[in-house]
């Protein structure tokens, strides 16, 4: 009898060790995903809802969108069309120039 009650406190052991292995693999996962920001000193870390978080994915796909013309009326215009890397993403210019060629 007591070999039975040791045999069955062993299986439920076993069970819940087993029923965790997946939670620990995915957590691992979304650490490896887990957005590091990277600013500049006295930058403040952006506001991030607990439900959405940042990910490298995302951070990868808005650097695509940020240089595709598709994104423009004309297909000829990205946001670094305007935004410039070597100009602190500003386009330098004294008035702004639009999409469609407007000045002001
Ligand atoms: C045709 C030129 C042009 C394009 C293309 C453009 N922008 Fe802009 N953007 C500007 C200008 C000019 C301003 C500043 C407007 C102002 O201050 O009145 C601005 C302002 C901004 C700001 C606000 C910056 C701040 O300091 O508040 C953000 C953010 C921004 N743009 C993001 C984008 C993104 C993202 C895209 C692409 C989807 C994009 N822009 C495409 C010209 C452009």
């Amino acid at each position: 009898m007591k070999q039975l009650k040791i045999a069955i406190i062993f299986v439920f052991g076993l069970l819940t060790i087993i029923s965790f292995i997946p939670t620990f693999f995915e957590t691992n996962a979304q650490k490896l995903d887990e957005y590091q920001w990277n600013l500049p000193k006295g930058f403040p870390t952006p506001i991030v809802p607990k439900d959405n978080p940042m990910t490298n994915a995302k951070v990868e796909l808005g650097r695509h969108l940020f240089y595709d013309t598709r994104l423009s009326i004309n297909e000829k215009t990205s946001c670094a069309t305007c935004h410039l890397q070597e100009k602190a993403f500003t386009d330098g210019k004294k008035n702004a120039v639009g999409t469609t060629g407007e000045n002001g």
